[in-house]
Formats: C-alpha cells, structure tokens, sequence
C-alpha cells in the first residue's frame, strides 16, 4: 500500500543534533510546513532542554526526545513522567537498565498522564548501540554471543515489558519483527539516501530500503541537515518512501 505525503513525511524523524536553539531554528525554518518527526538529542536538551521541546509542540511537530534513560527504577519513572508532562510522542530508555526500569517507564507515564488531557508518548528501548562492535560488546561490556543475538535479546525484554519497541539498525529489523511481532516498533538510524556521504554509519540502507524492510521511523541527520539544501533534500526522501 503506499504512503501519502503526510504518512510518509511522519515516518522520517529528522535528528536536531545542533549544539543550541539557534541553530536548530535555521534548519526548523527551511522545513517549515513538512510535518516530519523532529528528534531532539542530548546535545540539544541539555542546552536548550524544555522550553525547546515546548516550541517544537507549538509549531505542531511530533517530537522524539532521545535522552537514552538508564538509571534505577525510581529514577527512570520520575524522569519519563517529567518528559510525558513536556506533551513529547516519543521517548527512549536502555533496555540494558533491566525489565523492573523500562516497566517504571511506563508507570511514569501513566502517573503523570493522569487528568493531564496529555496523549501517551511511546517509549521506546535502545538495544545496542550502533557504534558497539563485537569486540566492545564481548571483551569491554562483557556479553558474549553476536551483536545481533544481543539486540534480539534486549528487544524481547522489552517487549515482554510492555515498550513500544526499540531503536535499531535497519538490517536488525527483520529479525526483530520476527522475534517480536509486526506491531513492536523499530525506530532506525543508519539511514543514506543513494548518494550520500556515510559520515560514522556502517552498517547503512536507503530510505526505501528501510521501508521495504518495515521500519516504523527512520532516523536522519545529516543527509538532510548538511545538504546544500535541507528542504530539498527531505522532500526527495518522502518522494522515495512515496514511490517504494
Ligand atoms: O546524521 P545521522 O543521520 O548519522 O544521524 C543519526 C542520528 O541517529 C544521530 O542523532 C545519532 O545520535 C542517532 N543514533 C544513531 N545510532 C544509534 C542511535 C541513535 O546514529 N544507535
């Protein structure tokens, strides 16, 4: 079935990764009226933090705040019900924090969604890094097996947890909507249009290919925020997830 503009546009989460608001005002002002995905990162939160996110609501974008919370239960549930009062759609836990923290998540959410009129952010857990390589992963954190096994392993858990679904590579989406479900969400960086430059990212997919592969959201930065132009650059990537 294909995507209309608006389906397509909202698949694709542009990554805000701008060092103040400023900055990520420019780029916000050049896609104006596209109603894509905007995610913002630590980077920018930890500079420009709630006010920012506020904006971002106002101008009627859904958000996905990509803080990664890994902390003691408690802790997590107190933060996920700061972010749910921000009216963020989105948010991310490290499903490495355990099943008892990703369920307080979502107890976080529910306290603070109480008689709020807020609607309900998907949260969502990060599995592996995309920068964790095999020998990282088995000789630095200590997990032995394959980087895969270890991502189909987190995205269990956090399904059997109740999230939404997982941040991932899209050459794991497969495996993971095999292990969990067509419903659990994948929400995947490591997106190149053909043609663009790799930047850090390896293990790589056009949008289209992505989609094909049935990824829920993809990631994208700097394909979209350092091209001659930003604009012209997103609407050729709805125009892919359109035609795919
Ligand atoms: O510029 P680029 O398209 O590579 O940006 C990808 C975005 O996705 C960045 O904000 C990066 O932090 C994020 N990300 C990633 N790999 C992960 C998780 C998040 O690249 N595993």
């Amino acid at each position: 079935m294909k995507l209309t503009r608006e389906q397509a546009a909202a698949k694709i989460m542009v990554a805000l990764d701008y060092p103040d608001a400023q900055s990520a005002e420019r780029l916000i002002a050049e896609l104006e009226g596209i109603p894509c995905y905007m995610k913002v990162g630590m980077q920018l939160f930890y500079a420009s933090g709630p006010k920012f996110v506020e904006s971002l609501k106002q101008k009627g974008y859904y958000v996905f705040l990509d803080l990664k919370m890994h902390d003691i239960p408690n802790t997590v549930k107190g933060g996920a019900g700061s972010v749910t009062k921000l009216g963020v759609d989105m948010f991310n836990v490290h499903a490495a924090g355990g099943k008892a923290m990703m369920e307080a998540a979502l107890e976080g959410v529910e306290a603070a969604l109480a008689g709020s009129g807020l609607s309900k952010p998907s949260v969502i857990a990060v599995t592996q890094l995309t920068s964790t390589s095999q020998s990282t992963l088995n000789d630095e954190i200590g997990i032995a097996g394959t980087v895969e096994d270890a991502v189909l392993h987190y995205a269990k858990l956090a399904s059997a947890a109740g999230l939404t679904g997982v941040v991932a590579s899209p050459v794991e989406v497969e495996a993971i909507k095999a292990a969990c479900g067509t419903a659990f969400q994948t929400v995947t960086p490591g997106i190149r249009p053909a043609g663009a430059a790799l930047n850090d990212q390896t293990r790589i997919m056009t949008p289209g290919e992505a989609l094909r592969q049935g990824t829920d959201y993809m990631v994208i930065g700097r394909p979209i925020t350092a091209a001659p132009s930003p604009r012209a650059s997103l609407e050729s990537i709805i125009k892919e997830l359109i035609e795919a």
